[in-house]
């Protein structure tokens, strides 16, 4: 069996990163007799695009019908991962939604798999767990206030079309830098990041471990 996490932030060891991490060690913990492989894809590592719109997967008879012909560095990832047992999606918020880096990846996964019939059926080979991981600088209540939840259920829905229904983690008022004191923060107060991070961040590395604990059945 083989579970992916995808890293949709440029940061490896991050909050993104440490969270996608603790849910693969979760999935692996429980999963003890299975023979669990799991790999982190950083897709900041990748050279890619969002879709082209070719439709050549939507070509009648083509040979890419149902999948994604573009060739770039994301072509065989796709092929992996739609022969996998489990997606765990991470994403850092830039500008309210998700990194544009991993709404590039998510069109061109999700795209091939949506049929243009009059059901808008779904075709992926395999429906399996997912989950998505959001990490945030803002708090909680500015999270609700700004409706991040609306703009993050778009693609949680065409994913639960298509796969399966995510389950959803929110991470909030992340620790962006080490030492606040280099750089121009007078809008945060250090000390209170610093407090949050310390208290809440073990917390939902806890969460993200028994997402991932309860991610494979
Ligand atoms: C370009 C950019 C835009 C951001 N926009 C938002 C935003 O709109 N809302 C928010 O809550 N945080 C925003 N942040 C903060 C990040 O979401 C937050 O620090 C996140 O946890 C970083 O994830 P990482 O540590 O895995 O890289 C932004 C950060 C960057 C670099």
């Amino acid at each position: 069996m083989k579970v992916y996490a995808i890293n949709g932030s440029p940061r490896k060891n991050k909050n993104t990163a440490t969270l996608l991490q603790r849910v693969l060690d979760g999935v692996v913990q429980v999963a003890k007799d299975k023979e669990i492989e799991t790999e982190i894809i950083n897709l900041y590592d990748l050279n890619y695009t969002g879709c082209r719109s070719c439709f050549a997967c939507k070509r009648l008879e083509g040979k890419s019908y149902g999948k994604c012909a573009v060739k770039d560095d994301i072509q065989e990832i796709l092929e992996k991962l739609s022969q996998a047992d489990g997606i765990i999606f991470g994403s850092p918020v830039y500008w309210d939604n998700i990194s544009g880096q991993l709404h590039s990846f998510l069109e061109r996964l999700l795209f091939p798999y949506l049929v243009y019939d009059k059901n808008l059926s779904t075709i992926a080979p395999k429906r399996m767990p997912t989950a998505f991981i959001y990490t945030m600088g803002s708090p909680e209540e500015i999270m609700e206030n700004l409706n991040y939840k609306l703009t993050f259920s778009k693609f949680e829905s065409f994913i639960e079309r298509i796969f399966t229904k995510p389950q959803v983690m929110y991470c909030n008022d992340t620790y962006q830098f080490d030492d606040y004191s280099k750089y121009e923060s007078t809008f945060f107060s250090e000390e209170a990041k610093a407090t949050h991070r310390k208290v809440q961040f073990p917390f939902d590395s806890q969460k993200a471990f028994e997402l991932g604990a309860r991610l494979i059945k």
